[in-house]
């Protein structure tokens, strides 16, 4: 019998606090591989274009930021938790990123064709270098459509609001779940619903359910899969 080789280009896709950047940046430590979160991407773009003040609703401008934007994304500079570093004009925005004014507005950004062109085109050179985790939301189905592994992380809109306030908690700062848990089924409304690339598993992903499973576990199962 021969042994399959591990794979090398990994999709991790799934709805918003799903678990896959702590299961992706685990399993691209294990394997000494590139963890690259593509969500970083769409929410810098968000950002930027909330900084300055632009209107959101204007696609082509919301574009042409896209296309021109420089966004560094480098190995976690510090250890508070996060993935990576996240810097805009040097200035490190990783934490600024995930605030409440960009989660309400990514998925505007995010649903415009031309911006998923731009910012997929990158992704995709990044990818194709191989040994790499990419997670997002359409990286099975559209970035890398050929990948060697395609997961599919989910859990109810319940269980990943809980894991969203207790990071938040976490950190120090007051959250409300109600309100949690009805930014995240909004978000999941607006990601799975749009014309381009909406969220869903591709037909070759293995789908995880993860609301009974912690992290090992869920980590353990997808480790088994790649060796
Ligand atoms: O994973 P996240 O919550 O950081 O993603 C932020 C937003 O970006 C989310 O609303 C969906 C969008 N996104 C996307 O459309 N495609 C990706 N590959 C990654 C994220």
């Amino acid at each position: 019998m021969t042994n399959k080789p591990t794979p090398s280009i990994i999709a991790l896709d799934g709805p918003a606090a799903s678990g896959k950047s702590t299961l992706g940046k685990k399993l691209a430590d294990s394997l000494g591989y590139l963890f690259f979160d593509t969500g970083v991407m769409y929410r810098a773009i968000t950002w930027i274009a909330l900084q300055h003040d632009m209107n959101l609703r204007d696609e082509a401008a919301i574009t042409q930021l896209a296309q021109n934007a420089q966004i560094d994304i480098r190995p976690p500079s510090k250890d508070d938790g996060r993935s990576c570093d996240v810097i805009i004009g040097e200035k490190d925005v990783t934490w600024d990123m995930r605030g409440e004014e960009v989660d309400a507005n990514v998925s505007v950004v995010s649903a415009y064709a031309n911006v998923r062109k731009a910012l997929s085109e990158q992704q995709r050179r990044i990818g194709m270098r191989g040994k790499v985790v990419m997670v997002g939301r359409d990286i099975g189905t559209v970035v890398l459509p050929d990948a060697d592994l395609k997961i599919y992380l989910d859990a109810s809109a319940e269980e990943r609001a809980k894991r969203r306030y207790n990071e938040i908690i976490a950190r120090g700062e007051p959250a409300d779940y109600d309100e949690i848990l009805r930014k995240v089924i909004e978000r999941d409304r607006i990601d799975s619903t749009r014309a381009v690339a909406p969220l869903r598993p591709a037909d070759d992903a293995i789908l995880i359910d993860s609301d009974e499973l912690d992290v090992e576990q869920v980590f353990a199962h997808v480790l088994s899969l790649c060796k």
